[in-house]
């Protein structure tokens, strides 16, 4: 596309009447696109990539480009020749199935932040060039922002990315995306070469069976009854005689172990890709507050003197979920585990307080009421989820049925995981007593 708004002075529209309206509206649509699929396949990075940061990273990073979609979708619509509908070009599909297909994880996201993100923001800064700023003013400072974002993201991804050379594979994704003229679809295309192969056809992507967490020792489950074995104690959480220092540990854990949700909710997104753009809205912001909440005890733990490498962590959850439909593991997270975690946690909030430790009581307040969100977006999006995969049940009915269904696939694939470590080197209720004893 040639924009009828490109600085030639003294040129007549190219177009009709309202060409420069529709030029840059179709540019708008075009990067709509990209960020709302940047969110729907960015996502299948996360349970892949074991560095725990890099994690927190990404959710950060998938929550600012459903920002950007959304708010190039709200001034989109407001410009004639934006388009009815939220779907995305299979042109542009392609070139992010293309860029998930690696099997190793570190390359795909180098695909994505050395190539795919560099071109976004190209597109972005030719938007702003093209543009007449005044006419078109409520756009140009959208995009000055998110040129900002765009340099951020690159700047903080450079630590996790192996070196500066660009591979073969980035090679490969940038002849897909010459042969869409870019981004904005503005240059010539480049036909992609005649012995050019995509990866994507042959292999389709499906979710490895578990997660990944790189160096930290794992397991099944940090939930038990016995202190010489389990990191928390479910007797001594609720037990008003326990130490509140142990139970503020204990919720700690509780908290960081929510990188499982982290890790599961983030396979929902690719699986659900003709959903409502709300949806995966909300959802990219439920998947930034589980990895909010998972930083609450990751970085306190330490401070309180638990050896991060010596906790292991829970895969449970993943590893049973990742057998069930999308819909079925959306209502597991919202109507099962976090509607039935307040009455525990307000017990846990209430002994916590004790402690007039300012900070663990607002990590908790925060905590408390992002969940209640989280319930909400549940009510509003699982029928959405069952309808998109054709789920005829009743909501009420489903829920009782994947409960069930969740407790017979808990028998053939939760408990699997073996403790990396013995009960003497990891952390357990037994060693959280003794640190929660000395630290005063
Ligand atoms: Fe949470
Ligand atoms: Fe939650």
């Amino acid at each position: 596309m040639v924009s009828s708004n490109a600085k030639v002075s003294g040129s007549r529209p190219l177009g009709g009447r309202m060409a420069a309206v529709k030029d840059m509206a179709g540019y708008l649509r075009a990067l709509f696109e990209v960020e709302r699929e940047f969110v729907s396949s960015a996502t299948t990075l996360i349970y892949r990539v074991g560095d725990v940061e890099l994690k927190y990273l990404l959710c950060q990073h998938v929550w600012e480009a459903a920002g950007h979609a959304r708010f190039l979708r709200e001034r989109g619509r407001e410009l004639s020749g934006f388009g009815k509908g939220e779907s995305v070009r299979s042109k542009f599909r392609n070139i992010f199935e293309e860029a998930i297909s690696p099997n190793d994880a570190i390359q795909a996201v180098a695909g994505f932040y050395r190539v795919l993100k560099p071109a976004l923001l190209s597109a972005y800064e030719t938007y702003l060039e093209e543009t007449n700023h005044l006419a078109d003013w409520p756009s140009s400072k959208l995009v000055e922002e998110f040129i900002l974002d765009e340099k951020r993201h690159a700047e903080e991804i450079q630590p996790y990315l192996r070196s500066n050379e660009s591979s073969d594979w980035e090679k490969h994704l940038e002849l897909c995306l010459n042969a869409v003229g870019g981004w904005l679809t503005h240059r010539p295309s480049v036909p992609l070469p005649d012995d050019f192969q995509w990866s994507f056809t042959d292999r389709p992507y499906c979710h490895p069976d578990t997660c990944n967490r790189g160096d930290y020792p794992v397991c099944s489950s940090v939930f038990g009854n016995e202190p010489s074995e389990d990191p928390i104690v479910r007797e001594w959480l609720e037990d008003p005689k326990t130490d509140a220092r142990v139970i503020r540990l204990m919720v700690y854990i509780w908290l960081m172990m929510e990188l499982d949700a982290v890790d599961y909710l983030a396979t929902v997104f690719y699986d659900t890709r003709e959903a409502p753009f709300d949806m995966h809205f909300d959802l990219a912001r439920h998947l930034w507050d589980e990895s909010r909440h998972s930083q609450f005890g990751f970085r306190q733990l330490p401070k309180l003197g638990v050896d991060l490498s010596k906790l292991e962590h829970s895969l449970d959850l993943y590893n049973i979920l990742v057998q069930m439909s999308p819909a079925e593991r959306y209502a597991m997270m919202t109507m099962e585990f976090e509607a039935g975690s307040f009455p525990t946690k307000a017990k846990v909030m209430d002994r916590v307080r004790e402690l007039n430790d300012f900070e663990a009581d607002t990590l908790l307040a925060f905590d408390r009421n992002d969940e209640q969100g989280h319930v909400r977006y549940g009510h509003r999006w699982l029928p959405e989820i069952m309808q998109l995969l054709g789920e005829t049940r009743p909501v009420a009915e489903f829920v009782d049925a994947t409960r069930i269904r969740f407790e017979a696939l808990a028998k053939e694939f939760g408990g699997i995981t073996p403790h990396s470590l013995s009960p003497e080197e990891r952390v357990t209720g037994s060693d959280l007593l003794k640190l929660a004893t000395v630290e005063a």
